[in-house]
C-alpha cells in the first residue's frame, strides 16, 4: 500500500509537481489523494488536474475567522484518511485546532535553515545577515509559527553575486529534492514526532534535522 498524502498549496506548486513526478518516477511510494488550496486559479491545481488528482479549494476570504476556515479544510480533508498532511507552499498560518487534529502527520517546508529565519523575506533576509549559507527545511508543524521540529535541511552556499532571486532559485532546486526524500522515509515509517523531539530511523535528531549539504 502507497503512502496517502494530501497536499496543501497556495500558488505555483512546484514542491507539489517534485512530489508527482517522484511518485510517477517510481521513486516515492505514495498517492496523493487531495490537493488542497486556499486560493482559486492557481498554477498548482492545474498541476493536480493535469494528474488527475481531486482538488479542492476553500477559499480562506469566505470564512470570518481562521478557526472556521480550518474546520472547513479538515471536513475536506478527513475523508481522505491522509497518513501525512503536505504543506507545499501553503501560506496561511493555522489554528491550534488544525494543528492538534493532525499532529504528528502535518509536515512543512520553510525556505530557511531554521531556527534562522522563520516568516517570509527569508532570502534576502540570510543575504543581508551576511550569511554564507542558507537553504531549506522540512519541519513537522506545532503552534508556533515555522518553530515545529525539523526532519531535515538542504543547505546550499549564498555567493557574493547572489540576489532574493537567484539565491530563492538555488533553494528552490534542493526543495524539490528533499520533500520527495523526506516523505519516502515517511512512507517507509523512518520518521516519527515524539516527545522530545523528530526520531529518524529510531534515533532523536538534533535541532537542526538530518542535514544534507549540496555544492553546485
Ligand atoms: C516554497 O519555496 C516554500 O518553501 C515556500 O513557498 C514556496 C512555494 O513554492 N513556503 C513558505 O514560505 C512557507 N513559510 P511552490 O508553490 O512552487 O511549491
Amino acid at each position: 500500500m502507497s503512502h496517502r498524502l494530501v497536499v496543501l498549496i497556495s500558488g505555483s506548486g512546484t514542491n507539489l509537481q517534485a512530489i508527482l513526478d517522484a511518485i510517477q518516477d517510481g521513486q516515492l511510494n505514495a498517492s496523493v489523494a487531495l490537493v488542497l488550496s486556499n486560493k482559486a486559479g492557481v498554477a498548482g491545481l492545474d498541476r493536480a488536474h493535469a494528474a488527475g488528482i481531486p482538488t479542492a479549494v476553500i477559499e480562506h476570504k469566505r470564512f470570518p475567522d481562521r478557526e472556521q476556515f480550518d474546520r472547513a479544510m479538515i471536513e475536506a480533508i478527513d475523508p481522505y484518511d491522509p497518513e501525512t498532511v503536505v504543506l507545499a507552499g501553503f501560506m496561511r498560518i493555522l489554528s491550534d485546532v488544525f494543528v492538534h487534529h493532525y499532529r504528528g502527520k502535518l509536515i512543512n517546508i520553510h525556505p530557511s535553515l531554521l531556527p534562522r529565519y522563520p516568516g517570509l523575506h527569508t532570502h534576502q533576509r540570510a543575504i543581508d545577515a551576511g550569511d554564507t549559507q542558507h537553504g531549506c527545511s522540512i519541519h513537522f508543524v506545532t503552534e508556533e509559527l515555522d518553530g515545529g521540529p525539523v526532519i531535515a535541511q538542504a543547505v546550499v552556499p549564498i555567493r557574493s553575486n547572489d540576489t532574493a532571486e537567484t539565491l530563492s532559485k538555488r533553494v528552490q532546486l534542493r526543495e524539490h529534492a528533499l520533500y520527495p526524500l523526506v516523505l519516502n522515509w515517511r512512507a517507509a515509517g523512518h520518521v516519527e514526532l515524539h516527545q522530545d523531539g523528530v526520531k529518524l530511523h529510531g534515533e532523536t535528531l538534533g535541532i537542526q534535522g538530518h542535514q544534507l549539504e549540496w555544492q553546485d
